[in-house]
Formats: structure tokens, sequence, C-alpha cells
């Protein structure tokens, strides 16, 4: 017997009008979710990794334009929903934590206010309570005061309790839940989604550009680059095989990779308009490509343990393993 995974994203598409035309954003992304599963996305600024969060929830703005051939949550076709089944779902169903909380906080309104919006008539204990579950306690007596008056650390906290605890939703998108964190409460909110997790069952889609976080929390991870998922491997897969060239650029860039004093090896070049050149988006800084790769987009294949959109898949042995990646 099958079971019906919690999220079930296929050929997910998502265009912006802007003065400059139709720009694409989102290209073909497919993806699944197991509940209690965590999927992280990972992906240079600007590679689509918001807006596909914001396509699951339904949330893009209105110069914005999604299609997918399949988006269903518990089996419920989220590109169909009604407005109203949507506000049903929000919150409840899915948890969105966004990547810049100041963006989702009135500044105007005292925070104490904006948490009633949430949780309604919810007893002070229990959002006491809430609230030391994220390490907050501390802010209790303060909630009457501006978002302004609380750092940003502390306001991230605060939207993390709200998406991931308030309403006990099933899934939870997670932009960049960690980055404005120091080292300690970072430890402690990753804790805090894998207890969820393995509590609740809570099926997580987990965005950074940390592969180190990454590392430490997921079990699958997508890697986008210029509006494709280009690779999608089970964790310790991805770090010990990986098999799209930008992968491995990306894993050769990190820092923990080196020694003291050594240069690291970044990747050269930029992705700007690399989704409107023909054939493969990462040619232009690909040591591995060939003349086909400018002509013709490569189709996700599945290589090994992974899912690999790529003319020339690095194997497990090693093939295609460009000189200056095996030196
Ligand atoms: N409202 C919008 N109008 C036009 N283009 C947009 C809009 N929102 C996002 N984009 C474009 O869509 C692309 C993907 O943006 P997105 O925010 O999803 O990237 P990201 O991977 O989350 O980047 P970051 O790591 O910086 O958060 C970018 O080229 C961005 O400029
Ligand atoms: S398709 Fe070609 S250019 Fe693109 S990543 Fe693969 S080898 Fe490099
Ligand atoms: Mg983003």
């Amino acid at each position: 017997m099958t079971t019906e995974p919690l999220l079930s994203v296929r050929d997910l598409d998502v265009l912006f009008d802007t003065a400059r035309g139709r720009v694409p954003a989102v290209r073909g992304v497919s993806f699944e979710l197991a509940a209690g599963e965590v999927f992280g996305l990972v992906g240079e600024s600007g590679s689509g990794k918001s807006t596909v969060l914001s396509a699951i929830m339904r949330l893009l703005p209105g110069v914005a334009v999604a299609n997918a051939s399949q988006m269903n949550f518990q089996g419920s076709d989220l590109m169909s929903m009604s407005a109203g089944q949507l506000r049903g779902i929000r919150g409840t169903g899915i948890g969105l934590i966004p990547q810049r909380p100041m963006t989702s906080l009135s500044p105007v309104t005292p925070l104490r206010k904006q948490l009633r919006w949430f949780l309604g008539d919810m007893p002070q204990s229990e959002i006491v309570d809430l609230l030391d579950q994220v390490g907050l306690r501390a802010v209790a007596e303060r909630l009457d005061g501006y978002p302004f008056e609380f750092s940003g650390g502390q306001l991230q906290r605060l939207l993390i309790m709200l998406a991931a605890l308030a309403r006990r939703p099933s899934l939870l998108l997670a932009d960049e839940p960690t980055t404005t964190l120091d080292a300690t409460v970072q430890a402690q909110v990753l804790r805090l989604i894998l207890d969820l997790r393995d509590r609740l069952g809570l099926g997580v889609v987990f965005v950074s550009h940390d592969l180190g976080v990454i590392a430490q929390v997921c079990d699958r991870v997508g890697v986008m680059y210029a509006g494709r998922l280009v690779e999608a491997a089970p964790i310790g897969e991805l770090f010990d095989n990986p098999r799209h060239p930008y992968t491995q650029a990306l894993l050769r860039a990190l820092p923990s990779r080196y020694k003291r004093g050594e240069r690291i090896k970044v990747i050269e070049g930029t992705a700007a308009g690399a989704n409107r050149l023909p054939g493969c988006a990462f040619a232009p800084r690909c040591p591995r490509a060939e003349a086909m790769c400018r002509e013709q987009e490569p189709e996700t294949r599945s290589v090994g343990g992974a899912l690999v959109r790529c003319h020339f898949p690095e194997d497990a042995a090693g093939a295609n393993k460009p000189k200056e990646a095996a030196a």
C-alpha cells in the first residue's frame, strides 16, 4: 500500500509580470514531502526558494502567474481552492515562517494585540508557555511594546512560535528561519523544529542557503538554480555523492571544508539572466559544459539515489568529474 504524500508539487511554474516583460522565477519544480519529513531547499539568492513557498501557500502577489500540474496538500488540490478554503488551511493546516519577520507584523500595533489576532482568547498562561518553548519567556512582560522595540531574533522566534506551535499545523514552510539568530538560539530553534517533527509528525520544507544548517535538520534536500530544481537527494547522498556541477560547486565553497588560510573555491560568475538563455542555465559557469548544454535544456533524470537535471551528471564512481574538482 502506498501512503499519500503530505505535499505533492508537480511542474510548478511561476512568472512575474515586470516592466521588462514576463520573467520566469520558478520553472518546472516538482517534489514530494511525507509526514514527519524535513525537505531542505537550498540555492543562491534569487533562485526561487521563497517563491516556491509563496506559491504553495497561495500567497503570491498579483503580478505573479502560477501554474502546476499538481499541488496537493493532504490529497486536496491547493490550486483550485477558494479563498475561504485557503483561509481555513493557512495557519491550521500549513504554517509559514516568513523570511522577513518585520514585514509580517504591523509596526503600529503592540505585539500583545497582534498575538491576540492569531491566538484569539487563548489563556495568558498558555501564551507564556508557548513563548517559553521558543526561549521568549523573558519578553512575556513586555508584550505591550511595538515590534521595533524587539530584536530581529526575538521577532523571528515569535513568528516561529505562531507558525509552528500555536495552531499545530501538519505542514510547516520555514523560509530561512534561523538566518538572523545567533548560534545558541539557532540550535534551540532547530531542535524545536525537529522535536515537533518527532512528536507531531510535522512535515517541513526548510529553506536555507546554509548547507551546514540544512545538514543538521533535513532528511532530503533540493538544490535550486535559476528557478529550477537541479538536484534532489537524501541528505547523506547529496553530501557524499553530489552529481550536479552546481551542487558540487556549492559543496566546494563550504568554508568548513578548508584549513585556515586556504583559498575557498568560489563559484565564478553570477546567475543573473540565466533563466532567459537557451539550454542549461548553469552552462556559462559550468566546468563540464559541452556544446549541447548551450542548446538543449536538460531533463530531470534519476541517477543512483538522486534526481538530477543535467546532461552529464556524475555517477557515484566519479565519472564525468571535472578536472578542477578531481584535483
Ligand atoms: N514581486 C515580484 N515581482 C517581480 N519579481 C519578483 C517578485 N518576487 C520575486 N521576484 C523574482 O523572482 C526570483 C526569485 O525570487 P525569490 O525571492 O523566490 O528568491 P530566493 O531564492 O528566495 O532568494 P533569497 O535567498 O535572496 O531569499 C528573483 O529573480 C526575484 O527578483
Ligand atoms: S547540463 Fe551541461 S552545463 Fe548544465 S550543469 Fe550539466 S554539464 Fe553543466
Ligand atoms: Mg527568499
